[in-house]
């Protein structure tokens, strides 16, 4: 069995969708979620699927003692972000070589970065006009937004479509799309490569 965690900051709808697509999974079990917000709405939609959460705010994710100690702990072997602002300290980026990953609301290159998160992403899409958006799911490198892609999906957006219409049709996409992604990104781990991971 592959252990995930998932790290989270908000209200936690990828966070939910993965723990519902792997409930059951032979492969994949959804360990842990780890949120730097206390409050996230994510921590209770995981409490209500049975899985463990743990809140580690800034100065504790930037904690090798402390964070290397919670994920052997979950036994974890690969980490998704999902809806997770902060950057991710490069000693977790060192731990876990390839095997963290991202879902970005827009198709990178384009609209990532410092301040690129959430309705600021689907703003900027509406203001430079798109005649498309999508979601990426990437590699997670200490450059934000920078890592190898993996999959992308887009779909067409119209004049007429508002900001809040943007954001809903690339929802729409991670939830088509991104349990699915990481299934066949974990899939290509051998078990063997995921124990060997460095810490
Ligand atoms: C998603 O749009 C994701 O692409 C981005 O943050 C948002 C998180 O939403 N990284 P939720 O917390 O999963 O509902």
């Amino acid at each position: 069995m592959i252990n995930i965690a998932i790290f989270v900051s908000g209200s936690g709808s990828n966070c939910e969708n993965l723990i519902k697509y792997f409930a059951g999974s032979q492969r994949v079990n959804c360990a842990l979620v780890v949120s730097n917000k206390a409050d996230a709405y994510a921590l209770v939609r995981a409490q209500n699927h049975g899985v463990p959460t743990a809140v580690t705010p800034k100065p504790q994710l930037n904690d090798a003692d402390v964070m290397l100690p919670l994920l052997r702990q979950y036994h974890i072997d690969f980490i998704v972000l999902a809806g997770f602002l902060p950057l991710v300290p490069d000693f977790l980026i060192d731990a876990y070589p390839r095997r963290i990953i991202n879902i970005h609301p827009a198709l990178l290159p384009k609209y990532g970065g410092k301040g690129m998160w959430g309705h600021h992403v689907h703003e900027a899409v509406k203001a430079a006009g798109e005649t498309e958006t999508g979601m990426t799911v990437h590699y997670v490198t200490p450059v934000c937004d920078s890592g190898e892609i993996i999959a992308q999906f887009r779909c067409p957006l119209s004049p007429d479509d508002t900001v809040d219409d943007i954001a809903e049709k690339e929802h729409q996409l991670e939830m088509a799309h991104f349990p699915h992604v990481v299934d066949q990104c974990i899939a290509t781990l051998s078990k063997r490569e995921v124990l060997n991971a460095t810490f």
